[in-house]
């Protein structure tokens, strides 16, 4: 088996994203506009795939975990507030640009107010710290989580996914007393490494930044950057960052802390206003999209023909499986395949195809470009005998199974 090249794997990478329909340039047709990306059929399913398990994960399976989804827009008080209006910016031509994205609002001119669109989720949790802790009165520590878009004027737009202008951010505001911060940080750290193993992210090419002083947001006393050897460097994939209080004492909010259910903080006092301070692991969506892309392409000898198949988590794959009659001429195939295979996995599944076009090689060559772990071919034997060949993606090799336990052994494989 060849071993996967990183020659012009960027190229391959974006390439194959567009034939199969995963990303496009955004407003193609007009001739694009730099910073933005569209997603096809199949980079939503993966993205959205990405996101549930992120929010499964992070919220759903916890006990101490608020979900919000905050407007885009928001006052531009927000952000004089937390210095983003002073301190968002790169340099250019020896000046500081602010890379937030501008925008007016309200139709009368006396009421045209300037506002931006969010460079970051983090602030949607923060102004709603209040409404949260009056609504659910959660004790320390507790967090707050938060998948939505984020927007950034950048400069040099450039490496696909990598840098765009509009992108997706999964964040978490974890509020802890003071004196815990370094052991929740720590904690992070290691649920955000097991999440990337999880997905599918090749943990060979991850590494642990410590970011120094000047190099921090003018928000953080630590931040650890993750990053990922992409074709193009090794460059910043997610980030954890300590904000201190900053951001609740930018706007004014405090807490009163009662006796804690976590026995093992190291004290402090009780039922006192503090000041809660923030762990805040980030992670950029189109980020992972492009990292699992990165981890999952792979190429090898098939037939005598190169063959590139994107080795995808099942549970991550925009499509479980695909369903084909061996031959679409041949009217009690394509019914069986229809009516007693196809319809029965689609109902459990969803993220199910309908793949009869070609002969089964090209199907083959095609669902492994998209990443699909498992091609199921109904032919004559099926029609006598109730079993199906289910190929592996990865190995090729082919398996009967018996219909009524195709859903079982399909949901085996889902890890
Ligand atoms: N709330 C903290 C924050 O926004 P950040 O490091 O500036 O921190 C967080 O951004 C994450 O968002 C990054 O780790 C990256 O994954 C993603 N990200 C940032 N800028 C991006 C851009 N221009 N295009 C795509 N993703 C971006």
């Amino acid at each position: 088996m060849k071993e996967n090249t990183e020659e012009n794997l960027m190229e391959k990478i974006v390439s194959l994203c567009k034939r199969r329909g995963f990303i496009f340039s955004g407003s193609e047709i007009y001739g694009g506009l730099a910073g933005t990306y569209d997603w096809g059929h199949f980079g939503v399913a993966l993205k959205n795939n990405i996101k549930q398990y992120w929010w499964k994960k992070f919220v759903d399976n916890r006990r101490d975990m608020y979900g919000v989804d905050a407007a885009i827009l928001m006052n531009s008080k927000v952000w004089e507030a937390t210095g983003h209006v002073a301190n968002f910016a790169d340099p250019l031509d020896g000046k500081q640009f602010n890379t937030m994205l501008k925008t007016q609002i309200g139709a009368k001119k006396e009421e045209v107010a300037v506002s931006y669109l969010r460079p970051e989720t983090a602030q949607g949790m923060f102004v709603n710290f209040k409404n949260t802790v009056d609504a659910f009165h959660p004790k320390l520590p507790f967090g707050m989580a938060q998948i939505g878009k984020a927007f950034r004027n950048e400069i040099a737009p450039r490496d696909f996914l990598f840098r765009q202008r509009e992108f997706e951010q999964m964040e978490i505001e974890y509020f802890v007393r003071k004196e815990d911060w370094e052991k929740y940080f720590e904690y992070w750290k290691d649920e955000m490494l097991s999440w990337m193993e999880e997905v599918g992210i090749d943990m060979n090419k991850i590494h642990e930044l410590e970011v120094l002083g000047e190099e921090r947001a003018h928000y953080s006393k630590r931040t650890i950057d993750f990053e990922f050897d992409y074709p193009f460097g090794k460059k910043e994939l997610f980030g954890l960052a300590y904000r201190t209080d900053f951001d609740l004492k930018s706007h004014k909010l405090d807490y009163i802390d009662e006796p804690a259910r976590d026995e093992s903080h190291s004290g402090g006092e009780k039922n006192k206003k503090i000041i809660p301070h923030v762990i805040e692991p980030t992670f950029g969506i189109d980020r992972a999209v492009l990292a699992i892309l990165l981890s999952a392409y792979h190429e090898d000898q098939k037939g005598g023909e190169t063959r590139a198949y994107l080795k995808f988590k099942p549970s991550m794959a925009p499509v479980i499986c695909a369903v084909s009659p061996l031959l679409k001429n041949k009217p009690e195939l394509v019914e069986y395949a229809n009516i007693k295979v196809f319809a029965l996995l689609k109902a459990e599944f969803g993220r199910v195809i309908w793949d009869d076009n070609g002969n089964i090689g090209k199907r083959y060559r095609r669902q492994d470009e998209i990443g699909t772990p498992f091609c199921i071919v109904i032919d004559f034997d099926t029609l006598t005998d109730d079993t199906v060949t289910v190929r592996d993606r990865d190995t090729g090799e082919q398996e009967r199974i018996k219909v009524e336990s195709l859903i079982d052994y399909i949901k085996n494989k889902l890890d």
